[in-house]
């Protein structure tokens, strides 16, 4: 019998999610704890035939050099920045993302990063749990209004729309901009400018690439207004961080929640866990108990497919196939 192929997968993952790998392949396991490819993992490269990576997983050229047998990367995300996507496609090698099913859920954990941060939940919380919380007061604890403002969206992809959607609900008023302008049901485009400029709610949506790397910096971070509130649950590098940080410290701006930051993990002496109107949580826009096991199987499907020399169901360089 011939071996069967042997697949690095960077992280542990739970036996169930994986299950159709077993008996299809021999897998090497990287720590949970580790950021990156451990390099226990790194030796194994000359043998593997598959990668199934995590997002904060860097596979780039020099992982790539180190692999002359690859026939696939399956990506358990939507986002591949951390993928060297044309180098794969140079060496025929197909890409794997796991688009759709965490629509919902982050669209979700944005509208709770935006009513979180306007009610200000965390102080309030704190507070509560502090003893500070002596008589109901009258001005304590205010926060923004949400029915009536308006919620700038910059990307209008899917996760835009869902986001738009759930907004609308709300009240809020949408505006977005993004590079292509397009006919959505909710919202109306506006340039970037206009929409920093006008916005009291601006939520990030676009994926990481040249274009976006730094969008948010310290000239675009001053266009906003004052008591605007920043959400991010997009990819962290797209906001600069330490632009942010005086923007929030020298109240430029009212406040900011972050699901990604740059880098993940942010270091606990990072100056943006001292700041009271930053609100960050460790990347769990799409941590639902369905969503991840459905990203997971998405991530084993390709994996297959792409051993099995087939084209892969969620494929982000299709055109190697032509
Ligand atoms: C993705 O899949 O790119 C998301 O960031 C995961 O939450």
């Amino acid at each position: 019998m011939p071996e069967l192929p042997l697949i690095i997968m960077t992280h542990p993952l739970p036996p169930d999610w994986t299950r159709s790998l077993k008996g299809r392949v021999r897998l090497v396991v990287g720590p949970a704890d580790y950021a990156g490819i451990a390099p226990h993992l790194v030796e194994k490269l000359g043998e593997a035939e598959g990668i199934l990576s995590l997002l904060f997983d860097r596979v780039n050229a020099e992982i790539l050099s180190k692999s002359p047998r690859l026939r696939v990367v399956s990506n358990m995300a939507v986002g591949v920045d951390n993928i060297d996507v044309a180098g794969c496609s140079l060496r025929k090698i197909p890409v794997g993302n796991t688009p759709d099913v965490l629509t919902d859920a982050t669209a979700d954990l944005t509208m709770a990063l935006l009513l979180s941060a306007a009610r200000r939940l965390p102080e309030a919380a704190a507070d509560a749990r502090d003893g500070l919380w002596k008589v109901w007061e009258p001005a304590g604890w205010l926060g923004a209004d949400i029915c009536g403002a308006t919620l700038g969206i910059i990307g209008m992809g899917k996760i835009g729309k869902a986001v738009a959607d759930r907004a609308t609900g709300f009240g809020l008023k949408i505006i977005y901009s993004d590079n292509q302008q397009q006919t959505v049901s909710k919202g109306t485009y506006v340039s970037l400018e206009e929409l920093l400029m006008t916005s009291d709610f601006v939520s990030i949506h676009a994926p990481l690439n040249q274009s976006t790397r730094g969008l948010l910096n310290e000239r675009t971070l001053k266009m906003m207004k004052k008591n605007a509130i920043l959400v991010n649950t997009a990819r962290g590098p797209i906001v600069d961080r330490d632009a942010l940080a005086t923007a929030l410290r020298d109240h430029w701006i009212a406040g900011a929640a972050l699901d990604v930051t740059d880098p993940e993990p942010l270091p606990p002496d990072d100056p943006l866990f001292t700041l009271p109107n930053c609100l960050i949580v460790p990347h769990i826009g799409s941590a639902t108990r369905h969503t991840r096991k459905r990203m997971a199987e998405m991530a084993c499907e390709n994996l297959l497919a792409g051993l099995d020399g087939k084209k892969l169901p969620y494929c982000v360089n299709p055109e190697i196939f032509q």
